[in-house]
């Protein structure tokens, strides 16, 4: 995953030799995991064929305000295409219609879609050194920032002229770099540092047996990706568990028992903002761990001596200082009662309520279907999400009570 996965990108093309490049940053663009469409103007079709960048975009590429020249002309709504946009790069970005955006001019559908464009822009000049240098251009950066578009830069080099200086359009990769950059630098959660606890624990018994439960960690590696996308830098303590982590940002740290999970999120609880404790811990471990292998005896039953495990989640509540603390609870009666009483007794500010009466809600499916009680007694249901959803939810929420 990338801060661009998912991002439905409008590619801008305008008439410059650096046009060529727009079929490099489609496909860097789609690798990123992009849904990328892109808008030409007229004349950008001279250096760039649509053929091209629709074949490398897998999608329809617009450049007038009609679909055929005949009399069963469609429309190419440009309203529709700038409100499809997460963001709106127009690169490369002449001189030309940098002063018409500048002007309000609409005369190519580039231009009115920009017009129609409520998401960020942002725009990579390519023009020759002293078109760049121009004050009239220069005025036009200024007045485009103004009206909140962004500038990437043009480089400095040789440029189609034979002249050296600036007016390159910046390297696709380049633009990538500074869009994602600038991405994460609005993200709500790109200062705080996430701890999340998730999966099962495995109780040893001897060489070949444990007590575990059904937990599949889903719930979990979805919170640590969805914190992840919004910025985070995440600690993921995950317990035995086969769902993959697909987020290569997350720093995941394995482990089996209830012990090593606790003493995991404890070497890393003092520098987290955000503490999400969702993993199925194991309430009771055997007395002792047998070495060898326990052998049947016909006929014989076992007694077992166990003894309770550390509850993490209460120790947290314990040393709590500002970080903002988040509990499940699943319950199969008086679930908000029993809920409440979770959250005060281990100095939570969140718990999110599982009820296994509840159809979709539960350990192994996709789905899960909670109701999130605060510290001031509110209590908000939902109905059954996927847990990708679920896991936004409770983010969203946290965001809101951390920037309260
Ligand atoms: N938890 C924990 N460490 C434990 C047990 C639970 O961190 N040893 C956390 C879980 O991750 C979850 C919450 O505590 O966030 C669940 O609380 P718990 O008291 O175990 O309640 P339930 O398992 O929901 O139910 P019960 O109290 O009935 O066991």
């Amino acid at each position: 995953m990338t801060v661009l996965s998912g991002k439905k990108i409008l590619l801008g093309v305008t008439a410059g030799i650096a046009a060529y490049k727009a079929a490099f940053l489609v496909r860097l663009l789609v690798k990123q995991g992009a849904d990328v469409k892109v808008v030409m103007t007229p004349k950008a079709k001279e250096f760039v064929t649509p053929l091209t960048l629709s074949t490398l975009s897998k999608n329809e590429v617009y450049s007038s305000f009609t679909h055929q020249d005949n009399d069963n002309a469609q429309w190419n709504n440009h309203v529709e295409l700038a409100l499809w946009a997460d963001l709106f790069i127009i690169a490369p970005a002449t001189a030309n219609t940098l002063s018409k955006m500048a002007h309000g001019t609409s005369d190519n559908l580039l231009l009115a879609t920009y017009l129609s464009a409520k998401c960020p822009v942002y725009v990579a000049p390519a023009m020759d050194l002293d078109m760049y240098k121009h004050p009239s251009t220069q005025e036009t950066f200024e007045a485009l920032e103004r009206f909140g578009n962004v500038i990437i830069a043009a480089q400095t080099g040789e440029l189609a002229s034979g002249l050296i200086g600036q007016g390159r359009m910046a390297e696709p990769e380049t633009i990538i770099e500074f869009v994602s950059s600038e991405i994460l630098k609005k993200l709500p959660l790109r200062d705080k540092k996430v701890l999340i606890t998730a999966g099962p624990t495995h109780e040893v018994i001897d060489p070949v047996r444990f007590i575990g439960n059904h937990s599949s960690g889903k719930m979990g590696i979805a919170l640590a990706e969805a914190a992840s996308q919004l910025g985070a830098s995440v600690i993921l303590v995950l317990g035995p568990s086969s769902i993959p982590v697909s987020e290569k940002n997350i720093a995941v740290i394995r482990v089996t028992t209830a012990q090593q999970m606790y003493d995991a999120v404890h070497q890393h609880y003092d520098a987290t903002d955000i503490a999400i404790c969702s993993a199925a811990v194991a309430d009771f471990k055997p007395a002792r761990v047998s070495n060898e292998k326990i052998k049947k005896r016909p006929g014989q039953g076992i007694s077992m001596e166990l003894e309770p495990t550390k509850d993490i989640l209460a120790s947290l509540g314990l040393l709590k200082k500002d970080q903002f603390l988040v509990g499940f609870a699943l319950e199969t009666q008086n679930e908000l009662e029993n809920s409440k009483k979770k959250l005060d007794k281990k100095n939570l500010d969140l718990i999110v309520l599982n009820s296994l009466r509840d159809k979709g809600a539960g350990f192994k499916g996709d789905t899960n279907k909670v109701t999130f009680i605060d510290k001031d007694n509110k209590v908000t249901p939902f109905d059954v999400k996927s847990k990708h959803e679920v896991a936004r939810d409770i983010l969203k929420h946290i965001i809101t009570k951390i920037d309260a």
